[in-house]
């Protein structure tokens, strides 16, 4: 079968790169048809499949929110998938998780995390411990 390219490139057999690169097995097309698990996000039930990454799960779920800055309110959502940027946080049964390195298991209650700065960034705090010793 001929293949043609805008620039005029043409060819009457398919690159062998390309041939061999297209992909039909991908364990994304098989939690399609998987099984799916209840959770619950914010309060609301979801069903997510069941073992799917978490980032991925709740990003096809709609939510475009995962997060908002401390500063300026500005919301957030995965950006790498690989646990480097921190963009993805979620509160997971109470612990503040990257969603991108977990997996989706039943019952789990997911929250946007407080995006209130620690009192301990306030600038007003008494002096700690460590700063008596450098004194
Ligand atoms: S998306 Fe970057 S750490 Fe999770």
């Amino acid at each position: 079968m001929p293949a043609f390219c805008p620039t005029g490139w043409r060819t009457r057999q398919q690159h062998r790169i390309w041939r061999c690169s297209v992909k039909n097995a991908s364990p994304f097309l098989e939690l399609e048809d998987g099984p799916t698990v209840r959770v619950s996000f914010e309060q609301t039930p979801l069903e997510l499949p069941d073992g799917a990454n978490l980032a991925a799960a709740l990003l096809g779920a709609g939510i475009g929110r995962f997060r908002s800055t401390s500063i300026s309110g500005a919301p957030r959502a995965p950006f790498c998938m690989m646990g480097a940027c921190f963009e993805c946080l979620v509160v997971v049964d109470g612990v503040t998780r990257q969603a991108c390195m977990m997996s989706v298991r039943a019952g789990m209650e997911i929250e946007r995390p407080d995006p209130t700065p620690p009192d301990s960034w306030s600038d007003s705090e008494e002096p700690s411990e460590v700063d008596d010793a450098k004194a």
